[in-house]
C-alpha cells in the first residue's frame, strides 16, 4: 500500500527503527503520507530517517534507550516539539537474549531482555498514551511475537516479556477504549532481519526452523509493516485489545 494521503497530517512515532521491521514500517508509514519520528538508540536509525526525507516525507531521529523512562518521555516531547502531536505509535524496539535453559540463562540477559522487551513497551505506552489524551485520541501497536503465544526452547527472557507485551497490550486497550485509544499487538513468526540473520545464514539451522512453518519462508520484513499500518488506520477503528498473528501459519499446527 503506497498512497500519500492516506496517513497525510498523522504523526507517528516508531521506535526500533534502524533496520528490520520497524524501518519497513517507518518506511511505509512516510510513503503513506505520515510524519515519521523514530526513535532508536543506534544512530544507524537517523539513515532511515534520511531515506523518508529523500523519498519527499517528513521524518526526524531521536537518539533514544526505551528501556529508560527520562529518554522515552524526551521521545515523545521531541516529537511534539516538531510535528504538534502525536497520533499513532509503533512500539516496536526489541532484543533477544543469548541463548540457553532457564538454569544458565545468566541474570543480565534476564534483566536487561525485560528491561527493553516488556519494561520498553510499558515505558512507550505511558508516555505515548499521556500525550493521546491531551490530543483526542490515537493508535498504538506493540510487536509482541509468537513467542508471546506460546515458547521457544532456550529464550525463557524473550517468551517472558512478549507473553508480557500481550498482556500489557490487552491491558492499556480496556484503560483506553472510551477515550479513543486503541492498542494492539502484532506477533511476527519468523522474519528475515538482522535479528534471525545467524539463524538464517545456517542452512541446517534455516531448515530446522523452516519444519515448523507451514509457509516454508521467513516472512520479509514489509510483510509486518502493512498489518501494522492497517492495525492503525481508521478501517481498524473497532479493534482494540487485539494480538494480531503474522507467522505463515506456524501457530496453526
Ligand atoms: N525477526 C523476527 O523473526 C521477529 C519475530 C517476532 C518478533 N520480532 C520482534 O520485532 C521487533 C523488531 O525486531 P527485528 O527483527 O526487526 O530486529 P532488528 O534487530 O532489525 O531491530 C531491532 C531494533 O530495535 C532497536 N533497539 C534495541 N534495543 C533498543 C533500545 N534499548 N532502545 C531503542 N531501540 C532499541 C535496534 O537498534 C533495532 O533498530 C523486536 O521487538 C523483535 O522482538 C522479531
Amino acid at each position: 500500500m503506497s498512497n500519500p494521503s492516506f496517513f497525510a497530517g498523522k504523526v507517528v512515532l516508531v521506535t526500533g527503527a534502524s533496520s528490520g521491521i520497524g524501518r519497513a514500517t517507518a518506511l511505509a508509514f512516510g510513503r503513506n503520507g505520515a510524519k515519521v519520528v523514530i526513535g532508536d538508540f543506534d544512530e544507524k536509525a537517523a539513515e532511515t530517517a534520511s531515506l523518508i526525507t529523500q523519498e519527499g516525507g517528513e521524518a526526524l531521529f531521536v537518539k533514544t534507550d526505551v528501556s529508560q523512562a527520562s529518554s522515552v518521555e524526551a521521545l515523545v516531547q521531541a516529537t511534539v516539539s516538531a510535528y504538534g502531536r502525536l497520533d499513532i505509535a509503533f512500539n516496536n524496539a526489541g532484543l533477544l537474549p543469548h541463548t540457553a535453559d532457564l538454569a544458565d540463562m545468566k541474570l543480565e540477559d534476564f534483566d536487561r531482555t525485560i528491561a527493553v522487551d516488556l519494561r520498553g513497551v510499558f515505558l512507550c505506552l505511558k508516555y505515548e498514551i499521556s500525550q493521546m489524551l491531551k490530543d483526542g485520541g490515537g493508535a498504538i501497536v506493540n510487536t509482541a511475537s509468537v513467542a508471546g503465544l506460546v515458547a521457544d526452547a532456550g529464550m525463557s527472557p524473550y517468551v517472558a516479556a512478549k507473553h508480557g507485551v500481550v498482556g500489557l497490550t490487552k491491558a492499556a486497550a480496556l484503560d483506553y477504549a472510551t477515550r479513543n485509544i486503541r492498542v494492539n499487538a502484532v506477533a511476527p513468526g519468523l522474519v528475515a532481519t538482522p535479528m534471525t540473520q545467524r539463524w538464517l545464514a545456517d542452512p541446517a539451522f534455516k531448515q530446522k526452523l523452516m519444519e515448523n512453518s507451514p509457509i516454508g519462508r521467513p516472512a520479509e520484513p514489509e510483510e509486518i509493516a502493512g498489518t501494522v499500518l492497517h492495525l492503525c488506520s481508521d478501517a481498524a477503528s473497532f479493534v482494540t485489545g487485539q494480538t494480531y498473528v503474522i507467522d505463515g501459519g506456524q501457530t496453526s499446527h
